[in-house]
């Protein structure tokens, strides 16, 4: 059995149907309930919905031999895995942003609220910023409007949250897409069939693009 962790929500079901459309159905996984696991005997597969940024966790260590996962979540984390397919799906940015009249003191420390602590300050190194970062776990935008950072660095996808809570985009500091993870010992030891399934997806990638 190939053990595949899918992120679950909108993105996870975009991927699933690229995963049918490649050959590996397992019809049951669209049966509405709770249920996290499904297989296909027939097909030797076997998925999981797994919560977004947990998905590398299961790949890393083995509970999953491949999965998809945001880049936002490979740059951030660093999982020792392998990186196969770039699946155009969940297309989004990590930016940099702040309320329309922000303006940057560079004889200020930058206070940067974000969730994703080493992005913000790998981007902030580079260009030699010196900044107090706040970790922060969600509703990362509050932060400026309430006086607690400056700026955030977070995703953005329509912009809708920004614009509601009238904040703008500053800088892009990286476009972002879900990408198809494996397992090391996994990519060795179960290689013909993730090889045969990395190339049925990629054909249908393509097609979609
Ligand atoms: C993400 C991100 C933004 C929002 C961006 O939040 O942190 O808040 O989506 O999307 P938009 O540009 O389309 O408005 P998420 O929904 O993951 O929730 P969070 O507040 O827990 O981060």
């Amino acid at each position: 059995m190939l053990n595949v962790a899918l992120p679950k929500g909108r993105l996870g079901e975009k991927v699933y149907d690229i995963f049918e459309a490649a050959g590996f159905e397992c019809p049951s996984i669209r049966e509405t309930n709770r249920k996290l696991v499904f297989e296909n005997e027939q097909k030797q597969v076997r998925y999981f919905w797994v919560k977004p940024s947990d998905v590398a966790i299961y790949v890393e260590r083995g509970a999953a031999d491949i999965g998809v996962a945001g880049k936002d979540i490979l740059l951030e984390y660093e999982p020792d895995v392998y990186e196969l397919l770039d699946l155009n799906l969940g297309k989004c940015r990590m930016a940099v942003a702040a309320p329309a009249d922000f303006r940057d003191d560079e004889n200020r420390t930058l206070r940067v609220a974000t969730k994703f602590v080493n992005i913000a300050a790998d981007y902030y190194a580079k260009i030699g910023r010196q900044i107090d970062i706040i970790k922060l776990n969600g509703s990362i935008e509050l932060a400026p409007i309430l006086g607690l950072s400056d700026v955030i660095v977070d995703i953005v996808e329509t912009g809708t949250t920004l614009k509601e809570n009238n904040l703008s985009v500053v800088q892009t500091i990286l476009p972002i897409s879900a990408r198809l993870i494996s397992n090391k010992a996994s990519f060795q030891f179960k290689g013909t069939q993730i090889e045969i399934l990395l190339c049925q997806v990629r054909n249908q990638v393509e097609q979609h693009d």
